[in-house]
């Protein structure tokens, strides 16, 4: 029995291995659905959002039902979270409820203040910086459609400083690929991502291009991966968040650039016209949906993984 709680903030809370063991656990689990009933009992997660979803609160609603145990799901904004007591003393009395929590928060330091006084793993369910749940299922989509996933090229194009720039980067070398990230000026990942993702591609041989040129960027990509030019939060951070952006919509015309089979994924919502077209998303390279369906076998597989880590769930440090 491990007394260490792993949590899973960001991508690289996974070592290569680890995640490719999370990866074929929900390869599982997508084939036998009710193959783990981890959960039973039923054991809680509590499962809160201070941020709107539809994707990640039904698809881990329903996992940990499948689970075979019971999900506390809360509007973040009608708790005590980080108002009349601290982040710390919140993650201590939840683990006596549940044994985890899932969050969506906004700054990633909430989170790892949450962790710090948790003995249960928390799970970044997105923040400002990371969508670590995300890349899992879009690592998992791309291996149903590519197979190994070590040495495919992904080009990431929008927003670079966003919480998928950055978690396609981190998750994405962390499986060996290679990861382009095409941003317009001012829109460059955070530095300080990127030295954690050359320092994890060091591991693992991948590359990293950062670029302000879409088609360059865009050019023999296996896979092309678009989001919101505005994601939540910063809806009146006074930046011009379309102008900018326009040349990195993944069109018809853009796509022609990339290798010819190449695999569109967005984590949705979509803004079609602007992010991404019509023919785009509803074309034949597209795998949204399936990606959109793969949050569900992915974090099933996560929540199982990280329990089984310290010994089941109900076992405490
Ligand atoms: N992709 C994603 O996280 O979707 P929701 O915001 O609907 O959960
Ligand atoms: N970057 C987007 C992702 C939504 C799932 C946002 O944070 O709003």
């Amino acid at each position: 029995m491990s007394t260490t709680i792993k949590h899973f903030l960001r991508d690289d809370d996974l070592t290569p291995a680890q995640q490719a063991e999370v990866l074929a656990l929900a390869a599982e689990l997508k084939r036998s659905p009710f193959a783990k009933r981890t959960l039973e009992g039923p054991r809680g997660v509590g499962v809160i959002f201070e941020k709107n979803s539809t994707r990640t609160r039904f698809s881990f609603e329903m996992g940990i039902a499948q689970l075979g145990g019971h999900a506390v799901v809360v509007d973040g904004r009608s708790t005590q979270l980080g108002r009349e007591e601290t982040l710390q003393d919140t993650g201590r009395v939840l683990s006596r409820y549940v044994d985890a929590v899932v969050w969506r928060t906004f700054g990633q330091k909430r989170l790892e203040q949450m962790a710090a006084g948790a003995t249960v793993p928390i799970v970044n369910a997105l923040s400002d910086e990371f969508h670590p749940c995300q890349v899992l299922a879009d690592l998992q989509t791309l291996a149903e459609r590519k197979g190994e996933l070590r040495g495919l090229k992904l080009t990431y194009l929008g927003d670079g400083a966003n919480n998928m720039a950055h978690s396609l980067l981190l998750g994405g070398v962390t499986a060996g690929i290679d990861v382009t990230i095409a941003a317009p000026a001012g829109f460059a990942p955070l530095d300080y991502i990127v030295e954690a993702a050359r320092a994890r591609a060091e591991l693992t041989g991948a590359t990293i291009t950062l670029t302000d040129d879409p088609v360059a960027g865009a050019k023999g990509a296996d896979a092309l991966v678009t989001d919101t030019w505005t994601s939540m939060g910063q809806e009146n951070d006074g930046l011009d968040r379309v102008g900018p952006f326009r040349p990195f919509q993944i069109n018809a015309a853009l796509l022609a650039h990339a290798a010819p089979d190449a695999t569109v994924l967005h984590c949705l919502p979509a803004h079609r016209g602007e992010e991404i077209t019509d023919e785009v998303i509803d074309g034949p390279q597209s795998a949204v949906w399936d990606e959109a369906e793969n949050r569900l076998h992915a974090q099933k597989a996560l929540l199982v993984w990280l329990l089984e880590q310290q010994g089941g769930p109900g076992t405490r440090p």
